[in-house]
């Protein structure tokens, strides 16, 4: 099985969790795709999505899924979306698409996470995957600076501007034992908009695409 094909598996069976007639909250990724794609086959039988970047925006649209402001809705039943790396108390590192300040602002209105990723994603300690950070422009050396006290190795993503406008740091060679702690701290440092630690509002559901099938946990 390839790895497309364990994200696919993944995608198809977060489908179960959408209830007729709810707002999906949508993630972004290539899992993610796969289930908008799965989505399309019950889009007669809900009222929308709210989506987290303009790329799974157009993607919805597309097919003609209806995308609401996340403003005009007061809560999601689900949220599902994919991860760069999780670990066994599912807590997740995410951003890789560049997308992490409204991934976090979705799953916030969200009842439940379902977190869809194949078999690559599972990691003993986090960090390996660098820890992306969303940064206010003018902020960047700043940021960088303090990341740099807090034992990371932050490098500019080139060329990428946010949805939001913003820049990313991608943060290395950290070993995150203390996922929680990390995130407050990183989230207090001025000029950061988000990190993308997401550990104080893990997963609820990991559904893994793996060579024996989905392994839901
Ligand atoms: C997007 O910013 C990320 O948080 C994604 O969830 C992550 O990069 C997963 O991507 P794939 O599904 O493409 O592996």
């Amino acid at each position: 099985m390839t790895q497309d094909e364990m994200k696919k598996a993944a995608g198809w069976a977060a489908l179960e969790y959408v209830t007729k007639g709810s707002i999906v909250g949508v993630g972004t990724g290539s899992t993610v795709n796969h289930f908008i794609d799965a989505l399309e086959t019950m889009k007669e039988q809900i009222k929308g999505a709210v989506s987290s970047s303009v790329a799974s925006t157009e993607r919805l649209e597309k097919i003609g899924i209806p995308v609401f402001d996340a403003n005009e809705v007061a809560s999601l039943d689900i949220y599902v979306d994919g991860a760069d790396e999780i670990n066994a108390n599912n807590e997740m590192i995410k951003g890789g698409g560049a997308a992490l300040t409204r991934e976090k602002i979705v799953a916030a209105i969200a009842e439940k996470f379902i977190c869809i990723i194949d078999d690559s994603k599972k990691v003993d300690v986090l960090g390996q995957f660098p820890l992306p950070v969303e940064v206010i422009p003018m902020a960047r050396s700043y940021v960088a600076r303090e990341l740099v006290k807090l034992g990371g190795d932050p490098c500019y993503r080139e060329g990428c501007i946010t949805d939001n406008g913003n820049v990313i740091l991608d943060v290395h060679n950290l070993q995150i034992t203390n996922a929680k702690e990390l995130e407050d701290k990183i989230n207090g440092i001025a000029g950061v908009v988000t990190v993308g630690l997401f550990a104080n509002r893990g997963a609820d559901v990991v559904l893994e695409g793996t060579a024996n099938g989905v392994v839901k946990s």
